[in-house]
């Protein structure tokens, strides 16, 4: 509307390829900085309320795939503004329930200082609840993928798994992965620079070029 000026709270928030903000959050396994996490990757997610049936199905998957994460050296992280009795409690219902052990810790953002920082809560959709953030940070908390999923719509964890495999293959062999991609398959060769770039890749027996540039090779 003409003339009217929406107040909306400045707050610089994460973005791919910023460092993670620190904090330090109580959690159902006590209390954690992000910082302690240093030298392993991160998984951080919100989900909006305890208690509610989307949650329940995403935290039942979330911890299927923990020992997998683990095995990538990846911690799992969850978040959402309800207590620790609520997160507590829930645990337990989810345990009698689903017969699942939650093995990462949930943090109670009950001051809203985590969520706020990295913008989990999106106002316009609920102003009360936390909507369903990821953020994956690597060893050195660099963040380097954010997804947001609206409260109506659980995350896919095979998704998420898989997005670690790739941010950590990229990482380590500093190529890009096409769309689909999964572990064994071929890697893409980034975008040559300069003209003598394109012409040498266009020789190279060893990649399998669509044209000059868009050339797959296997990964190491
Ligand atoms: C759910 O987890 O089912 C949910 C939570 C908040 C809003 C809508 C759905």
């Amino acid at each position: 509307m003409e003339g009217v000026k929406e107040e909306v709270e400045q707050v610089s928030l994460p973005r791919i390829g910023s460092t993670a903000p620190d904090f330090s959050a109580n959690t159902t396994q006590g209390e954690i900085r992000l910082s302690d996490y240093k030298g392993k990757w991160v998984v951080m997610f919100s989900h909006p309320a305890d208690f509610t049936p989307v949650c329940t199905t995403e935290f039942v998957a979330f911890q299927e795939i923990f020992s997998e994460l683990e095995d990538l050296n990846t911690e799992l992280i969850g978040l959402s503004v309800d207590s620790i009795s609520s997160h507590l409690a829930w645990i337990r219902n989810i345990e009698k329930n689903f017969n699942t052990s939650i093995e990462f810790p949930v943090i109670a953002d009950l001051d809203r200082n985590v969520s706020t920082k990295y913008g989990m809560i999106m106002p316009e959709e609920s102003s009360t609840e936390t909507t369903r953030a990821v953020f994956v940070i690597d060893p050195e908390q660099t963040v380097k993928s954010i997804i947001y999923y609206p409260l109506t719509t659980g995350r896919n964890m095979q998704e998420i798994l898989r997005l670690v495999k790739a941010l950590q293959k990229t990482e380590e062999e500093k190529v890009p992965t096409p769309a689909n991609w999964q572990p064994g398959e071929n890697v893409l060769v980034p975008p040559p620079k300069t003209q003598q770039e394109a012409e040498e890749r266009s020789q190279d027996d060893s990649l399998e070029c669509i044209d000059w540039y868009l050339c797959k090779k296997k990964a190491e």
